[in-house]
């Protein structure tokens, strides 16, 4: 590794933390040192991502650039399959020992988190093969039937094909969220966390832009971005509106589908994100747990009769995921559980399906 990607990893490792997360502080970086190639971009994000996967095996009595250069070489060896790590050594060092009492660690698990993550993308419907075409480096994949796994080094936010609203940088998982929620032509829905509207824009592409999609989220600025997003893209079925997960529904609407894509610890998405492995807490997991759980109840009274409720998180943690569900069903009356297809009990491991760990839950309110 050159001086200078070791530096530039170092700036962004020293000052990353909670409150400025790597993965961010790297897009920064990129972005304001225009010397900065897209070859060198990746390799820098590259170097602080291995620190972060391989911190447990890292000594601070070592100069942060030596620890740089260990964990790049764990990487690579890791991926040639040259160094063999001790089962023990895994499940010891790869994510804090607090995880283990919130969900069943496993082997193939914290060997996913090892691995580099796949860059996925949802091509919007019948773009798929002037897509792959139009960026090269692109796996195709059997099922979704929109999704490519992009393997170049392209900036693709300067592409043609993403400005011109051709695809969308989207999780698998995430996309298999909208196709679980599989909402129609015509019907009303609540995307009631959401955000910058990944699922938004999905949902109404699985609606052929016909219907209406209320959008809301507590924060506003999300929101905007939003609008800008499904602008691009074309997408105008959609109205946003603020909502801060309180007893009061944004709207007295009645609605066919309710999507919760609810805020959560983020554990599915260590793989992407490895800094997020040491800096969230136990702590996080209760509280995250107890919002969660609100937003059900008070966004479910909102559901016509045989209505569908779509709950979703990108975390594995038992508290935020079939806890939640079960603490639903015990305190809210009238609705009974789908199976969500396609999930192993609800769960989709990074392990079994190459994208973010994630959690759904479905429910038809009765009539
Ligand atoms: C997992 S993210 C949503 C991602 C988004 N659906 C997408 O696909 O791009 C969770 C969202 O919940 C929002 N949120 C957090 N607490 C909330 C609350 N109490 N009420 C409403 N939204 C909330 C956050 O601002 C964040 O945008």
């Amino acid at each position: 590794m050159n001086r200078r990607i070791s530096f530039l990893a170092g700036e962004v490792i020293r000052q990353a933390d909670r409150d400025r997360p790597a993965d961010a502080l790297l897009r920064q970086v990129i972005r304001e040192d225009r010397r900065i190639t897209p070859d060198q971009a990746r390799e820098i994000s590259e170097a602080v991502f291995a620190f972060y996967r391989w911190r447990g095996w890292l000594s601070e009595d070592y100069p942060l650039a030596q620890q740089i250069v260990y964990a790049a070489k764990l990487q690579a060896d890791f991926l040639s399959g040259e160094r063999v790590l001790s089962d023990e050594n895994l499940s010891r060092r790869t994510v804090p020992e607090w995880v283990g009492k919130e969900l069943k660690v496993t082997l193939p698990w914290l060997k996913a988190l090892q691995s580099p993550s796949k860059l996925w993308l949802r091509c919007r419907p019948g773009t798929r093969e002037a897509v792959a075409e139009e960026l090269g480096n692109c796996e195709r994949v059997p099922e979704p039937a929109d999704a490519l796994v992009y393997t170049g080094s392209k900036d693709l936010f300067q592409t043609s094909g993403f400005r011109g609203g051709r695809f969308e940088l989207q999780d698998v998982n995430s996309q298999r969220v909208g196709f679980t929620a599989n909402p129609q032509p015509g019907e009303t829905w609540w995307d009631a966390c959401a955000g910058e509207g990944g699922k938004t824009m999905h949902l109404s592409d699985l609606m052929q832009n016909k219907g209406l999609i209320w959008a809301s989220d507590r924060a506003e600025w999300r929101l905007k971005k939003l609008k800008q997003r499904a602008s691009r893209a074309g997408v105008f079925n959609y109205r946003t509106v603020p909502w801060d997960g309180g007893e009061r529904p944004p709207t007295k609407t009645r609605f066919d589908g309710i999507l919760i894509d609810a805020p959560c610890t983020g554990m599915g998405t260590w793989q992407r994100n490895p800094h997020a492995r040491w800096t969230t807490t136990v702590e996080d997991v209760a509280e995250l747990a107890t919002a969660q759980l609100a937003l059900l109840m008070h966004a479910a009274p909102s559901l016509k009769p045989g209505g569908r409720l779509v709950y979703a998180v990108c975390t594995l943690t038992r508290r935020e995921t079939v806890d939640v569900a079960s603490r639903f069903e015990r305190h809210a009356e009238g609705f009974e559980r789908l199976v969500a297809s396609g999930t192993d009990k609800g769960y989709l491991w990074p392990q079994n399906t190459g994208g973010n760990g994630m959690f759904i839950a479905v429910w038809r309110k009765k009539a």
